[in-house]
């Protein structure tokens, strides 16, 4: 077993990182389509039944009745939508007030852990990178696969410190960077596109699994 990367191709280690990453994105991904957002609370009718004959058959009473149950079932909406929309906002907050650890973990709260944890192996990703060289190229990869490849895991790997900032600017900063979150993880989701249609068109994947003796 060989920790490094070196002619024999990639060592362990840059293995297990690899893997790591590809296993804790499919769980983040995941984990970000189900969690609930405003948008994803259920419509309400507030109109209480019998609203409708209001205006001229009904005492003021009964308007007011009416009027009070309507504002106490629109108010409830408004908090569920907004408990919805600042779900990982609040998980956010209690990481770093030390809540998060005491009771069940929400999604919300998963999504900041995973994406922090992320970020984490992205670091020593990078680290490892630079201290140990990548191995010689597999002859299966034409002079423009290399370049193709080597491009987009840059890319790739800056995206995986890019992706968590543009989530962690949306909590600490304004909703409004929503778009900004969906459209970098949109970006991975090209790299990673190009990533897979080179690796898998020339066959190379056992060479981050168990390793071939040719190149890189
Ligand atoms: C690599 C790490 C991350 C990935 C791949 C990721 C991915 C996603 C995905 C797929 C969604 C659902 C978007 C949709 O509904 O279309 C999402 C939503 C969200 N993420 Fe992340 N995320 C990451 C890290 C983070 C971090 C670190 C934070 C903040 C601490 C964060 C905050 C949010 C928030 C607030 C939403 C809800 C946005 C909304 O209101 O629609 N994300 N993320
Ligand atoms: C199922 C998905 C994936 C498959 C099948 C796959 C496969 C591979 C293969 C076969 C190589 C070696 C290419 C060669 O040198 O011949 C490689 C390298 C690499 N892959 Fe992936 N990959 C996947 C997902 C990802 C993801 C999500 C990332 C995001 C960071 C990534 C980043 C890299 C990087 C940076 C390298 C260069 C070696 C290193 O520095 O670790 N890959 N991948």
């Amino acid at each position: 077993m060989r920790w490094r990367n070196g002619e024999h191709g990639y060592g362990i280690v840059t293995k297990v990182l690899h893997w790591s990453t590809v296993a804790l994105l499919v769980t983040q991904l995941t984990v970000g389509y189900m969690m609930e957002t405003d948008g994803d609370v259920p419509d309400v009718d507030c109109d209480p039944p019998g609203e409708d004959r209001s205006g001229g058959d009904t005492s003021d009473a009964e308007e007011e009745q009416y009027d009070r149950l309507e504002d106490r079932c629109e108010a409830a909406q408004y908090l569920r939508e907004e408990r919805a929309d600042d779900a990982v906002g609040a998980a956010w907050s209690d990481l770093w007030s030390g809540d998060l650890a005491d009771g069940e973990l929400s999604l919300a709260g998963w999504h900041v852990l995973l994406g922090l944890a992320i970020v984490a192996v992205g670091v020593l990703r990078v680290v490892w990178r630079r201290t140990t060289p990548l191995p010689p190229w597999d002859v299966r990869l034409t002079a423009t696969d290399r370049t193709v490849l080597h491009r987009v895991e840059r890319v790739l790997l800056a995206l995986l410190f890019v992706v968590p900032a543009t989530g962690i600017a949306l909590v600490v900063g304004s909703d409004d960077l929503v778009p900004l979150h969906i459209a970098a993880h949109l970006c991975f989701y090209a790299a990673l596109a190009v990533h897979l249609f080179v690796v898998l068109r020339r066959r190379v994947v056992g060479r981050m699994l168990w390793g071939r003796p040719a190149g890189r």
